[in-house]
């Protein structure tokens, strides 16, 4: 199973970032996660896509198009998702062919905050109703004072939290199995 993996901070010692690559880290072999950066997309403006969508954004728009399932890791911003990812997610969902519909997605967060970027995802799942995206219910995994969680060199040291990713992969699987029909309603 293929999944493709974006997180919606651009920065360098971005917490969001990290926490995928630790669910990349800790993914069963069967499964892999690609990460996709969302570095390089425009912002939004739809005189140039008149023209053509950008070189990045065709590739993200295949990249989600050829994967089995996403994962986005979304940090929280004034209680909503990072202005660039739901750039980046606006991009994407333009006709024709919008590669979104259908697809599985299980979300993530880490927030220095004590609510962990819950409220983003709630944003996030707001958005998957028009993209039709299909979000995973549960488990849900919001990651509360992420700075305490992470080594100095990013790698996610909580052992709870590592559980959880791996709970939240497996459940991300059986969703696909589910939704291709090869598993339990
Ligand atoms: C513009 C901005 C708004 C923020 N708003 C929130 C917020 O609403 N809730 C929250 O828990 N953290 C908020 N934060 C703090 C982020 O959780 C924290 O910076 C986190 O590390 C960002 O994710 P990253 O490490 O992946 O870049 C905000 C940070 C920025 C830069």
């Amino acid at each position: 199973m293929k999944i493709l993996g974006i997180s919606g901070s651009l920065r360098q010692a971005s917490l969001n970032t990290a926490l995928l690559r630790a669910a990349i880290e800790l993914a069963p072999a069967s499964v892999s996660i690609e990460e996709h950066s969302i570095a390089e997309i425009p912002l939004y403006n739809d005189d140039v896509r008149a023209q053509g969508f950008p070189p990045s954004v065709v590739a993200f728009r295949n990249a989600i198009a050829s994967a089995d399932a996403l994962l986005i890791a979304t940090p929280e911003y004034n209680y909503s998702i990072p202005g660039v990812l739901k750039n980046a997610i606006d991009w994407a969902s333009r006709a024709p062919d919008q590669p979104f519909a259908g697809k599985p997605l299980a979300m993530l967060s880490a927030s220095i905050g004590m609510l962990g970027g819950a409220r983003a995802q709630y944003h996030l799942r707001q958005v998957a109703v028009y993209l039709d995206v299909i979000p995973l219910n549960k488990p849900e995994v919001f990651v509360a004072r992420a700075g305490e969680k992470f080594d100095q060199s990013l790698k996610l040291t909580d052992e709870a939290t590592r559980k959880s990713l791996q709970a939240l992969i497996e459940a991300l699987v059986a969703h696909h199995a589910r939704l291709s029909g090869r598993g339990r309603p």
